[in-house]
């Protein structure tokens, strides 16, 4: 099994790019985010609870985020390997991660990291905002929230995989395309 952490800040391109790496790799993609907007959009007790703290830029708590993963890890017994877009953001995330792969007989094979500037990462989501519908893509204040959220909160993570010698940084600047270039590289050679 190949288990990648996709990592970065919001507007970073993890969603972007976790498309790219699913096809080539042949991966189950799994986003937390995607799952709590579908979730509020069909209006769920999940979907209800959860909005409340992504509107204001806030992390849901971890024993809901954690749930929600085990139970979308089950979905896919069949799974070559996942890619985990915005899921760890804290140390009990990553240990609850690192149990249930364990389980299951795998582990998380590397963290990538995207690298991308403050500056362009606000001009990403105000330009997304205009086509999202997301609300915490809508206002300015929260968008800085939530990249105020993960400079406190989800970088230190990266201690965390480094500790383990997965932690792997990839310039997350330029078009798409160049930055898929990079992350199958970075992939390719850390698989060889
Ligand atoms: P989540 O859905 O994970 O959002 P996020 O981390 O804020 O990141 P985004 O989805 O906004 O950005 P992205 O890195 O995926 O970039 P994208 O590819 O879309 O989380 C949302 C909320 O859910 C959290 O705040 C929290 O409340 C809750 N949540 C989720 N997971 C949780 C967890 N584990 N624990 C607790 N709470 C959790 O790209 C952004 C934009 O830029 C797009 O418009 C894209 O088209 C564009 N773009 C991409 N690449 C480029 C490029 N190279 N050049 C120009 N534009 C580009
Ligand atoms: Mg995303």
């Amino acid at each position: 099994m190949l288990n990648i952490v996709l990592f970065g800040p919001p507007g970073a391109g993890k969603g972007t790019q976790a498309e790219m790496l699913v096809t080539k790799y042949n991966l189950c993609h799994l986003s937390t985010g995607d799952v709590f907007r579908y979730n509020i959009k069909n209006e769920t007790e999940l979907g209800v609870l959860a909005k409340g703290f992504m509107d204001q830029g806030k992390l849901v708590p971890d024993e809901v985020t954690i749930k929600l993963l085990i139970s979308e890890v089950e979905k896919n017994p069949q799974a070559e390997g996942f890619i985990f877009d915005g899921f760890p953001r804290t140390t009990p995330q990553a240990e609850a991660l690192d149990k249930i792969l364990t389980e299951r007989g795998t582990s998380i094979n590397m963290m990538i990291a995207l690298d991308v500037e403050k500056a362009e990462l606000t001009e990403r989501l105000k330009n997304r905002a205009l086509s999202s519908g997301r609300a915490d893509d809508a206002d300015p204040e929260i968008i800085e929230n939530r990249i105020k959220v993960y400079m406190d909160e989800t970088f230190p993570l990266k201690e965390f995989y480094d500790q383990q010698g997965k932690f792997i940084k990839v310039n997350g600047h330029g078009t798409i395309e160049d930055i898929t270039a990079r992350l199958f590289e970075t992939i390719d050679l850390a698989l060889a």
